[in-house]
């Protein structure tokens, strides 16, 4: 499973029955922080069109794979490819399952063989070979883009694919914020790039945007948005720095000890105390919605009454509890049930 902070594959029945209770069983969905994009995949399978953003790029891949396919890519400009008795999709993934490992900016900046450009030690993010096998994936992927062998969506599909396979043989403890000094059991597996499934139930007639909620709020009309910020100060940005690389096909500057992208341009207000009311107030009045689901939760910067004081002057509110399970990070002392909440608001 995908272990990303604040995932809602928990509570996926609660938010859809909440959505079919308020705006019955059809209908335009907005999920802007869509992160993993499960919350936009279980609405498209109840039968609902939906608006999906996030303002990261590895979202992005996750969204249009899930929202945009009913089935693998054809992959025209690749035929040459193919393999007998596999479609397409199986058989590029073959073909890049494989490739030559190659010693490029995975290997140098994230592995322990490798030396980091910034002259801090060698970091142990992946095991030498599996990170020359992400190069060389990597390098063929953007050799395609540059070549128009691959389109958006196939490329989007592919790094989705990269990305699920990095996310099994990465060695971290939940997130990418730094990476474990001992190499775990899965992270000496080798990458294996398997095919993923494609939804083939509901509609394709989704979109998928990119950006800062509080920017794509003003581009939406929607019959009922759900809102999953962040509740913390963790950023994103920061905590998924390598998922994010591997979506921009770019090779930044790695900073520091952990090596981490500069990810200022993706710093989120919703993690700042001091920032989060004006986002909400800019997404609640700027979007062209009569009713939000606002998934909160009592880890959050604000506490539950502090933010619905501050909602109810957008129209009116109910909140639902919900006992769930915490996400931890394998070292977390925290406890392992936490409250969440859902927070409805009818402007
Ligand atoms: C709690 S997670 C959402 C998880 C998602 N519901 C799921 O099930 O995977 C919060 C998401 O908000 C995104 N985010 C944070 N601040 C944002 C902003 N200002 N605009 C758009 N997205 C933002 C993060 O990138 C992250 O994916």
């Amino acid at each position: 499973m995908y272990r990303y902070i604040g995932n809602k594959s928990k509570l996926l029945d609660y938010i859809i029955g909440k959505t079919k209770d308020i705006i019955g069983k059809s209908g335009t969905v907005a999920d802007i922080m869509a992160g993993t994009g499960m919350v936009s995949l279980e609405y498209r399978k109840n039968g609902y069109n939906v608006i999906a953003s996030d303002m990261m790029t590895y979202s992005k891949c996750h969204l249009i794979t899930n929202l945009l396919n009913s089935k693998s890519p054809e992959f025209k400009n690749l035929t040459s490819l193919k393999i007998a008795g596999m479609s397409m999709y199986e058989s590029i993934l073959a073909y890049l399952n494989n490739l030559e490992g190659t010693e490029g900016y995975f290997y140098n900046e994230f592995s322990p063989e490798g030396i980091p450009n910034n002259g801090y030690p060698p970091r142990k993010y992946f095991t030498s070979k599996n990170a020359k096998k992400i190069d060389a994936i990597r390098q063929e992927l953007e050799n395609w883009i540059q070549n128009k062998k691959i389109n958006s969506n196939e490329e989007a599909v592919l790094k989705h694919t990269l990305i699920m396979a990095v996310n099994k043989v990465a060695n971290i403890s939940g997130t990418y914020g730094y990476f474990l000094s001992k190499f775990t059991k899965n992270s000496i597996e080798d990458i294996f790039l398997e095919p993923q499934e494609f939804c083939n139930i509901g509609s394709t007639n989704n979109k998928v945007m990119q950006g800062f909620a509080e920017d794509v709020a003003k581009n939406i009309k929607a019959d009922l948005c759900y809102i999953d910020p962040p509740y913390t100060k963790r950023q994103y940005a920061a905590n998924y720095h390598i998922l994010e690389t591997i979506a921009r096909g770019d090779n930044p500057i790695a900073q520091g000890k952990s090596g981490l992208r500069d990810w200022w341009d993706q710093h989120s207000k919703f993690c700042t105390k001091t920032r989060i009311r004006d986002s909400f107030k800019k997404v609640i009045k700027d979007m062209d919605c009569p009713c939000f689901l606002i998934s909160y939760s009592e880890d959050g910067l604000l506490s539950i009454n502090e933010l619905v004081d501050f909602l109810e002057q957008f129209g009116e509110t109910t909140v639902s509890t919900i006992d769930y399970k915490r996400f931890r990070s394998n070292q977390s002392e925290l406890p392992n049930k936490i409250q969440e909440y859902i927070i409805e608001l009818y402007k």
